[in-house]
Parts: C-alpha cells; structure tokens; sequence
C-alpha cells in the first residue's frame, strides 16, 4: 500500500496548552487514519490500534517490516487491563510506578487487540505516555493508540517534528509540532510474560528487552527479580543470542558513514582517534568525531560534535538521535566515536550506540571497563 498526502504541520504551544486545538488530529486516528505526535521519549507514528488497515499504514509509511510488532498507547493506567489479559501483579506494580512515563509493559494480548498490531505475537507492548499532547490525543480519538517511533525503519528515531517530516512528509496526512523531546530515547521495554518456577510456585520474572530511561535498578526496587535480556547487554553482534523484542534485531540508528567506537582511557581513546582520522583524511574521507564536553577540543577532524558533559547522561541521551542525523546531513564518511559507562541511562545510550555503529566496538585497554 503506497499512499501520498500532502502532509499537515500542526504546531501547539505547550506554553498555552488547550487540548482542543488536537481535534483534527484526534478525528483523523478515530477514522483510521496516521499522525505524528510528540511523546516525553520520542515522536510516535500513531494509528487506531484495533484497526488492521490503520496497522497495515503504519508498516507502510515506515517501511517497516510487518512481523516487527507496534507498542498499544493508552491514556489511562486501567486501560492495561482492556488491552492485556491475565495481567500479572508485578506489570501491575510497574504500572503503578512508572506510568505515566517512558515505561513499556509486555502482558498476554487481549482478543481486541489484533495479530496486525502485535506482529503475530500472542503478547502486547502497553504504554502510557506522560507527555501531555499524547495523552489529550489519545484520549480525544477515542481509541488506543498503536505507536512505533516515527522514523523511516532503520533510522535514527525522530526527536523534532522537523525529523518526522524529514522520514515522512507525503506519507501521512498530519505531524503535530510540539517542540523537541525530553528524554530522547525511546521507553524501556520490561517484558512481564516470562514466568519461572521457584521451589515449586509460579513467578514472573521480568526481563528487560530494551533499556531507557527507567533503568534496571529502578525496575528492581519494585521487583528484584528483574534482569536484563540477554541479547541487551551483548557487546558483540551474537547470531546465538536471539533478540526478544523483533525490533531489536533489525539494523537501526546507523548514520550513512562507517561508525566505530572506542573504548579506553580518555587519552588512548583520543590519540587512537585522531591516527584515525588522518588515515582517513588522508584517503579523502569526511571525518567526524562524536565527542563530549570534556574532549571535543583534542580533536583534530573535519567535524566534531560533543554529545554534552560526560557525566551529565540525560543530556547526552537528549542529543543522541539528533546528533547521528546531523552525521548525515554534514555529509560524514568516516565516524569515530567514545564510549560510555554500561551502567544506568548510559546501558541505553550504549545499546543505541552499538546498534548505531553495527556493534564495531574496539577496545584499547583490552575491555576493563566491562561490566
Ligand atoms: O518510546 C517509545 O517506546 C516510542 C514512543 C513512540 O512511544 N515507541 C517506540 O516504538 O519506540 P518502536 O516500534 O519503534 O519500538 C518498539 C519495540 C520494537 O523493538 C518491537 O519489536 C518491540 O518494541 N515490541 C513491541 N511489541 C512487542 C512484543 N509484544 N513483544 C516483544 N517486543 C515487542
Ligand atoms: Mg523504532
């Protein structure tokens, strides 16, 4: 299905926000139809969950593969239970915490949820977005809202309005402009299906499938069960490991230049770099370098962009999806880049960053740093 639109720019004023100006865009989620909206993580291309047509637009004007399976948006935290069943009380409790927030809750799949929406799967990703515009439109249309992020399927996600017009004008009727995002990272994904058996009773054990903001060990103060899925915290690409979440598994984020990251001390990293980046120079490459505050100045190639103070994680995450398609747009061909702690929100800065790089990762002082 390839359809055209001459795409509409719906700006809101978060300063003077009045709920109302999202009818147009309520009223076209309610008839089917796709729009992009802001949430508190990232742009989402958002389509009437219960609606297969409305899924089928979603994969086509991504270009996504249809057996990748879309997160249901709610606006209310007893909409789980509609859209879920046998909800565990663990996802439950996570729900109680987090939401509303960049949390996303696997539960087993409610039959008005279809197989379009879930990819196939007999489970459903649930989340309840805590950014004001996405929850007023998802309560205004009236449906629950099935959301990927709103980018052309291997790139960077969109954190402006500006990017999803970039990935998708012409394909959908309606982006709504609601400023840049918060947080710049997509929802933790923390899958509540998983059940083990201890000294003979039944639990959950939740595994995360996809770090953010909400961080493992916030995730254990209420269950301490909780663990990462292997295929996260791999440092290599490991065929014997199989993502849990599909989506995982797809090539995504890489900006059009080679991208390699270096894992050292602070000064063998800079000095590798800049040996690298003469070579390339040398062999006519546009060299770029994805730095911080701390180091941008010892850098010695075409373009250098700090990602903010090293310490300061939430800005870094803030500026990463931004930065990797500036990458793109300045024309850079060979990209080098630091590597941050596997620890907290710098897992998921880290996890989107080897994605990124398609897990070219080298390390100068024979791994240390690992966890
Ligand atoms: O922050 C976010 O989560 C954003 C905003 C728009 O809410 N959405 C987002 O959606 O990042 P998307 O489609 O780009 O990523 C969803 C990921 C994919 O990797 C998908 O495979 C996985 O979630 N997923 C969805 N449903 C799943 C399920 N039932 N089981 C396992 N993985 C699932
Ligand atoms: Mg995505």
């Amino acid at each position: 299905m390839s359809e055209s639109y001459k795409t509409e720019l719906l700006k809101v004023d978060r300063g003077n926000f009045d709920p109302v100006c999202l009818l147009p865009a309520a009223k076209l989620l309610s008839e089917g139809e796709l729009v992009a909206f802001p949430t508190e993580t990232v742009y989402g291309l958002g389509g009437n969950a219960e609606d297969t047509t409305a899924s089928a637009r979603i994969y086509a004007a991504k270009g996504r593969p249809s057996d990748n399976p879309l997160i249901v948006h709610i606006s209310e935290k007893e909409e789980l239970l509609k859209v879920g069943r046998d909800v565990p009380e663990v996802a439950l409790k996570f729900a109680e915490k987090f939401w509303p927030g960049p949390l996303t809750i696997i539960v087993k799949r409610a039959e008005i949820i279809p197989k379009t929406t879930t990819g196939g799967l007999d489970t459903v990703a649930v989340r309840l977005p805590s950014d004001e515009i996405a929850r007023s439109l998802i309560r205004l249309s009236g449906v629950y809202v099935a959301a990927p992020s709103a980018n052309k399927s291997g790139r960077p996600s969109t954190t402006r309005a500006e990017h999803c017009m970039e990935d998708l004008d012409g394909k959908i009727p309606m982006v709504i402009d609601g400023g840049p995002v918060k947080i710049g990272l997509e929802s933790t994904i923390v899958d509540c299906t998983n059940e083990i058996s201890e000294n003979g009773v039944k639990k959950v054990k939740p595994m995360i499938l996809r770090p953010g903001y909400i961080t493992l060990e916030k995730l254990r103060e209420i269950e301490p069960a909780t663990e990462y899925d292997p295929a996260v915290i791999a440092r290599v690409k490991n065929e014997n490991i199989k993502a849990k979440a599909p989506g995982m598994k797809y090539r995504h984020y890489a900006p059009k230049g080679e991208f390699v990251i270096y894992e050292g001390d602070s000064e063998q990293v800079i000095a590798k770099i800049n040996e690298e980046v003469a070579k390339m120079r040398a062999l006519g490459k546009k060299t770029a370098v994805l730095a911080t505050e701390e180091s941008k100045d010892f850098y010695d190639a075409d373009i250098v962009v700090s990602l903010g103070r090293r310490k300061d994680e939430e800005e870094i995450a803030t500026k990463l999806f931004d930065v990797l398609r500036g990458f793109d747009e300045m024309g850079a061909e060979a990209i080098f880049g630091e590597c941050f702690e596997f620890r907290g929100i710098g897992q998921a800065i880290m996890n989107r960053l080897l994605k990124a790089a398609g897990y070219n990762i080298v390390s100068l002082n024979g791994g240390k740093n690992e966890v």
